[in-house]
């Protein structure tokens, strides 16, 4: 068992090497090339450090794999390849621009590969989950980021790795992701024992903003000691988009400057979409408001009510009554 998990993590390696040399070296990669370095603006030294790669269509691993005479149940088991009736057909990744995902300990465990033509429904395709690949459990770039937060650098929680690519280039080197999927008490785990500073930089948009109001609770409830930073990028942004459309400078000004407490954070996002002059809109906040508040320390308590009677016109005693009633109800 020990000995084909190693064989099947070869493999791995092995296509990881053949998908980045053709990326690279042949003409078979051109396309692909140019998208990185036109579209997502990356330079040939970012490429290699993240080993990105493109799949041909022409099953090249396939090719590679029988030329080596690779046990059938290990390339099965890879999930490198599409099987049509038994038999293994083609490289799953065709068509694509390649992700090599690696665990923990840097060894490659599967990949993400994004497809080129934007008309495509499926913009990624992921390894599906196996032993080995197992998103629940797995933080994009962990490996090299790991070394970075032990020796002070930020954590830095991202959807995507496009995002953790562009904030290493702004810097932050303490930068993973979650793949897209929610963040759970695994992925919390394997950061709460290098750090006790995570920051969230989820997508200025309503499913980054939802990624945001899971992931403060339950960093709260699985690592108390953790100290949660949130930044928050205007219009509908992503980290990626930031850089390749404000610049490097303003993704490095947003990384470094614009952290907010959760409490902030959580405010702001219920205050957004709404006309708070309008009466119903603001009674609606003020319920968003109280849950918020009652996870949070006295002092932001009576800071953030001093300031909402300041902003908007209700009197200090009606909020801190109408609060109090809100706990009452609610013991934290
Ligand atoms: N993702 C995925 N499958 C999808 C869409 C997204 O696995 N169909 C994952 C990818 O890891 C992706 C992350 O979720 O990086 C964030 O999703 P999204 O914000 O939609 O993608 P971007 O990374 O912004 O994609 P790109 O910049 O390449 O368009
Ligand atoms: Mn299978
Ligand atoms: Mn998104
Ligand atoms: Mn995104
Ligand atoms: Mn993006």
């Amino acid at each position: 068992r020990q000995e084909k998990f190693q064989k099947i993590y070869d493999l791995y390696d092995a296509a990881q090497k053949l998908y980045t040399h053709i990326l690279l070296n042949t003409t078979a990669g051109e396309q692909a090339l140019a998208y990185l370095k036109d579209d997502r603006q990356l330079d040939e030294d970012t490429i290699k450090r993240y080993a990105l790669g493109y799949v041909p269509s022409n099953n090249v691993l396939l090719s590679y794999a029988r030329e080596h005479n690779i046990d059938e149940k290990v390339l099965a088991e890879s999930e490198l390849f599409i099987e049509r009736d038994g038999e293994l057909v083609r490289d799953r990744f065709s068509n694509r621009v390649l992700w090599p995902i690696r665990n923990e300990r840097g060894q490659v465990v599967g990949f993400s590969g994004r497809s080129l033509d934007p008309d495509n429904p499926a913009k990624y395709m992921n390894s599906p989950e196996s032993p080995f690949f197992n998103k629940g459990k797995l933080l994009y770039n962990l490996d090299q980021a790991k070394g970075n937060i032990r020796s002070g650098q930020k954590a830095m929680i991202f959807e995507g790795f496009m995002d953790v690519i562009s904030a290493d280039l702004a810097g932050a080197g303490g930068a993973v992701a979650t793949m897209g999927t929610a963040l759970t008490p695994d992925h919390v785990a394997a950061l709460s024992k290098l750090t006790d500073q995570i920051t969230l930089v989820y997508d200025g948009d309503a499913a980054g903003q939802k990624a945001a109001k899971h992931s403060i609770p339950l960093i709260r409830e699985q690592a108390p000691q953790v100290e949660i930073g949130v930044i928050s990028l205007a219009d509908n942004r992503d980290p990626d988009e930031v850089r390749r459309e404000l610049g490097l400078e303003a993704l490095k000004q947003a990384l470094e400057q614009s952290v907010q407490t959760p409490t902030e954070y959580l405010i702001g996002a219920a205050k957004a979409g709404k006309n708070l002059s309008n009466q119903a809109q603001y009674l609606d906040f003020l319920k968003e408001v109280w849950p918020v508040l009652n996870t949070a320390s006295p002092v932001e308590q009576d800071y953030f009510l001093k300031k909402m009677a300041e902003d908007y016109g209700s009197s200090l005693e009606s909020l801190q009554s109408e609060f109090a009633t809100y706990q009452q109800e609610h013991p934290a």
